[in-house]
């Protein structure tokens, strides 16, 4: 059975959240009542060979086809091409039965790619979007390099039961710590460090500040230069948030979290 059919019809008990990483930091999740939100979707290898100096040909498998994917809410944080990636989005066959969510220039790439623009739905730090039973608040994140300052994060909430906080690709910035604000149970962060991205002991300085109960790495997997060992996350987190638990996930196995976890 395909992954994409697998998570459509894997039951999402009440008061929890269906996690499936499929890479770098991909997700998609689904709400009890069976809504899917997708964030950062990288399923194509269209960023090998965009940086000759760096080798960023793709190292974890295209566990679902762009063609496959089938979700209500597609989010980007950021426009970079390992989060809005344009040949995932080209490849999309559900562009008419799916809401678009992300910053100015994402929302210029989804448009490009064939989204009518009355399914796209511009997000930025503070904004909240509603769908079904999902809620989505915009989240603060600091860029990371001199070509896009539209970087942002996600806390997604659903069904009024676990929240959970996708830092997106963010530097490090004390005001990271106001996501707090919207008290995630969960938190999904990049650890890589490179490319001023949060190393695995500014993400842990993160999670000591936000509290929550359990703390996923991301965004270390994909490319061999931009890739860091997850156990010194798991480390980092031990020393600075001894309280919030390290969740590795393995790519396209469900991981079913609840806020009582
Ligand atoms: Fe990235």
């Amino acid at each position: 059975m395909s992954l994409m059919r697998e998570i459509r019809e894997f039951p999402v008990p009440k008061n929890s959240v269906g996690i499936w990483w499929l890479g770098q930091n991909g997700y998609i999740f689904k709400s009890p009542e069976g809504t899917l939100a997708s964030v950062d979707l990288y399923l194509t290898d269209s960023c090998a060979g965009v940086y000759p100096d760096f080798d960023l040909s793709r190292r974890v498998p295209v566990l679902i086809p762009p063609e496959e994917v089938q979700v209500d809410v597609f989010t980007c944080t950021h426009n970079h091409q390992d989060h809005t990636d344009p040949e995932t989005i080209r490849g999309l066959r559900n562009k008419d039965a799916a809401q678009f969510v992300g910053p100015p220039p994402s929302c210029a790439v989804y448009r490009t790619e064939g989204v009518e623009s009355g399914r796209i739905a511009l997000a930025w730090p503070d904004c909240e979007i509603a769908y079904r039973d999902l809620k989505i608040h915009g989240t603060f994140a600091l860029p990371t390099d001199t070509s896009d300052l539209n970087h942002m994060g996600f806390v997604f909430e659903f069904a009024n039961g676990p929240r959970v906080y996708v830092t997106g690709d963010t530097d490090y910035s004390d005001l990271l710590a106001s996501a707090a604000k919207h008290s995630p149970d969960l938190l999904i962060t990049c650890i890589n460090g490179g490319f001023n991205n949060l190393s695995h002991f500014e993400a842990a300085d993160l999670a000591r500040q936000i509290k929550p109960k359990a703390a996923i790495p991301c965004h270390y997997d994909m490319f061999a230069d931009n890739a860091v060992d997850p156990r010194q996350f798991r480390a980092s987190l031990r020393m600075k948030a001894p309280d919030v638990r390290s969740q590795e996930l393995s790519h396209g196995k469900p991981f079913v979290f609840s806020a009582s976890m």
